[in-house]
């Protein structure tokens, strides 16, 4: 089963895929199925969306008093394609949440939020042989933490931040084969307690531009030539095919 997310411009009409998603802190929240990524439809913007969590206060613990409250919830997104000879890169974010509730004694002091993209190319495939030798590239495209310094509210809530330091995308070339997994990650924090019922989203304003697709490999903060990984395709010990994405368009 394959979930269409975008169907970009006819410049570069191929459709996204996404095959998998993966907790990251399945302790905190339930990204299988409680994630839902969709670009919007004319590009502009990826929305990831945590429809079940919620700000929480922590209860007593260990002898910890507790008090303070936080949310925060993680997810990989593995695409199976992507459009050839772009590349993005995230302008900005805004954080949603409906029903936020701070007295005055809470203290909202930061909202994160942090993208990261790997990109994992099969070198061996042709003749297909084991173990699967992979070329591992990743970059954070996205790591911010602001202080919103907000108390005394109720109501619908959002916030936008501009990236200090966007990173481009790699060139992506569109092969099938080839794995390329975005992590979202959203998360805050406040000081006295503060509640919010469920459901918190970031809307990642992105920048596109054409690009020289056969550098696609030529990429990444960080790069691990020959990674070897036997797991991910072929058990499905990692990944759980998801009936939790679904498309927005
Ligand atoms: C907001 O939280 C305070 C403190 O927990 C509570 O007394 C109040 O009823 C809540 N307000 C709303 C609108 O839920
Ligand atoms: C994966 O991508 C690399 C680099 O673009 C390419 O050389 C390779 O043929 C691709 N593998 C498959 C199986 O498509
Ligand atoms: C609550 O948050 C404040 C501000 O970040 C911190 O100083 C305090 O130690 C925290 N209290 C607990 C019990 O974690
Ligand atoms: C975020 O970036 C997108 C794409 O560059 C832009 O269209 C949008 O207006 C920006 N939003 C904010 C709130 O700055
Ligand atoms: C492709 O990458 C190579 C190696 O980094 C570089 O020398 C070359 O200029 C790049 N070509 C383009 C068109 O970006
Ligand atoms: C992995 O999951 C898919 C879909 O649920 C299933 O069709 C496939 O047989 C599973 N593969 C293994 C190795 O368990």
């Amino acid at each position: 089963m394959r979930y269409i997310f975008l169907v970009l411009v006819a410049s570069v009409a191929d459709a996204i895929h996404s095959v998998s998603v993966v907790s990251l802190n399945a302790y905190d929240c339930n990204a299988v199925s409680g994630v839902d990524v969709a670009f919007a439809s004319d590009e502009k913007s990826i929305t990831a969306s945590f429809p079940l969590i919620s700000l929480t206060v922590a209860p007593p613990a260990h002898g910890y008093p507790g008090g303070n409250s936080s949310v925060g919830c993680g997810a990989t997104v593995e695409f199976e394609d992507w459009p050839t000879g772009v590349r993005f890169a995230i302008s900005n974010v805004t954080w949603h949440t409906g029903a936020l509730n701070l007295t005055k004694s809470n203290l909202l002091h930061s909202l994160r939020a942090k993208v990261d993209l790997v990109v994992e190319h099969e070198t061996n495939t042709y003749p297909l042989h084991y173990p699967i030798v992979k070329n591992y590239a990743s970059a954070t495209l996205l790591d911010l933490d602001i202080d919103p310094a907000l108390n005394d509210f109720q109501g619908k809530y959002e916030l936008s931040a501009k990236n200090p330091r966007p990173y481009w995308s790699t060139c992506f070339n569109g092969y099938l084969a080839n794995a390329t997994k975005i992590t979202f990650q959203l998360g805050g924090s406040s000081s006295g307690g503060g509640t919010s019922q469920p459901g918190w989203s970031m809307d990642l304003g992105l920048v596109w531009e054409s690009c020289y697709a056969p550098n696609e490999t030529v990429w990444g903060q960080k790069v691990i030539r020959g990674w070897e990984s036997c797991t991910y395709r072929e058990t499905n010990a990692t990944a759980k095919r998801s009936k939790a994405l679904y498309p927005m368009l």
